[in-house]
């Protein structure tokens, strides 16, 4: 009979045993979680930056599954029609290298340096676009004059340091070069092939993006405003060079870890029944993440249905708890030797996916699609 052989059994099972239940090291917990997002330590904002209405809008259409189509690849971000499942918000880092000098009035000049390092190896960058938001300011001049302000605009991506004295001419390459006018709004300009190359060690030496007034336009205007209104002759001209343009840069980042990206349709939120019963199935929990102390840096959602797996496997196994042959066996032997042989564990066979917005390690904004953090349905194993 299969008693004779229990000890090798009952050996081999002892190795399988439930070990989820057994491990309370938080800490070790705790890093492993941080380390599958790609993060070294729990991150802590120092400046709570604003989401980008962008990321908010791809958060919330990930979160309606059942509005997508049932078999939609959910590594893809339909806003930018690539392939991805984390999209990065890049702060600018950089640093304004000149502002209205004598020689240019009213320049600015200012390096923009992105710091991709956070991508892992293993993710494939897809999409890459810089935005250049243009701010209101306090400013003296009347929103309408201001508005009549053209700038030549000009992006540089920077090929190597520079040294004093070597013009920085010779070490950039000119990607862009336009009239805007200072009016609120955005330019944006696709960047994939430069990102992608930043990712190679020392290969990132940011972007230099300069503003001056554009002379000719200013004459234009200035030549406008006379007409319209003489006995402001003169006035216009100092305070055109007064008025310095205020904006920001930054950097969305798509990328795709393939490791984290099985295809396969999402589930909509499971609503478990209630039925008491002690076998083996989901129960509900819902987890926030002010319970675990991570609201500071988990933007959204504030907490979410995980579920757990808890039940018995009692013999004989039937086929809804999803019993492994192993574990049927398992339980035949516990039916006859329980002390020896524990009862299979209850644990998570089928799990899907949730998106999570959050800051990285860098202030970044993330928003990633993450696998494996909700509990459909459980076995016995
Ligand atoms: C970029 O960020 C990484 C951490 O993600 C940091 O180690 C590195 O020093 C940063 N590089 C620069 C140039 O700031
Ligand atoms: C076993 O799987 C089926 C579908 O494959 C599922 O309906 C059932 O809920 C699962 N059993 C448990 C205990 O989760």
């Amino acid at each position: 009979m299969a008693v004779l052989n229990s000890e090798v059994i009952r050996f081999t099972l002892l190795l399988s045993l439930c070990m989820a239940c057994l491990c309370h090291k938080e800490n070790l917990q705790e890093r492993l979680f941080l380390s599958s997002l790609g993060l070294t330590s729990r991150p802590k904002p120092a400046a709570q930056f604003p989401v980008p209405s962008l990321l908010w809008k791809i958060f919330k259409g990930t979160k309606m599954p059942e509005f997508s189509a049932q078999d939609n690849d959910p590594c893809t971000v339909s806003e930018f029609g690539v392939r991805g499942n984390i999209v990065r918000f890049v702060q600018d880092q950089g640093r304004i290298l000149s502002v209205s000098s004598d020689l240019c009035p009213g320049c600015v000049e200012k390096l923009l340096f992105f710091n991709v390092s956070a991508l892992e190896t293993a993710e494939q960058l897809t999409f890459a676009q810089l935005e250049i938001r243009l701010q209101q300011d306090f400013h003296p001049l009347s929103p309408r004059a201001r508005e009549q302000e053209v700038y030549s605009m000009s992006l540089w991506k920077v090929l190597k340091a520079t040294l004093k004295g070597i013009s920085p001419e010779m070490t950039r390459k000119l990607l862009l070069s336009q009239s805007i006018r200072l009016t609120p709004g955005s330019i944006a300009l696709s960047l994939t092939d430069v990102v992608k190359a930043w990712r190679k060690p020392g290969r990132n030496y940011g972007l230099v993006l300069a503003l001056r007034p554009d002379a000719t336009a200013a004459a234009a205007t200035r030549l406008a405003q006379n007409v319209v209104s003489p006995h402001h002759v003169g006035a216009a001209f100092p305070e055109f060079h007064a008025s310095l343009p205020d904006f920001r840069a930054s950097l969305v980042v798509v990328s795709l870890n393939p490791l984290q990206c099985r295809s396969r349709r999402r589930r909509s939120a499971l609503y478990l029944p209630v039925t008491p019963s002690n076998v083996c199935k989901p129960r509900r929990l819902y987890i926030d993440f002010k319970d675990v102390g991570w609201q500071d840096w988990i933007i959204a959602p504030q907490g979410y249905m995980a579920n757990y797996c808890h039940g018995e496997c009692p013999f004989p196994l039937s086929e809804s708890l999803n019993g492994t042959n192993h574990a049927i066996l398992q339980t035949l032997v516990h039916s006859l030797d329980s002390v020896g042989t524990p009862q299979p564990c209850c644990v998570p066979i089928k799990l899907s996916p949730i998106s999570m917005l959050y800051y990285d390690n860098n202030d970044n904004v993330v928003l990633r699609h993450y696998e494996d953090m909700i509990v459909d349905e459980c076995g016995c194993r």
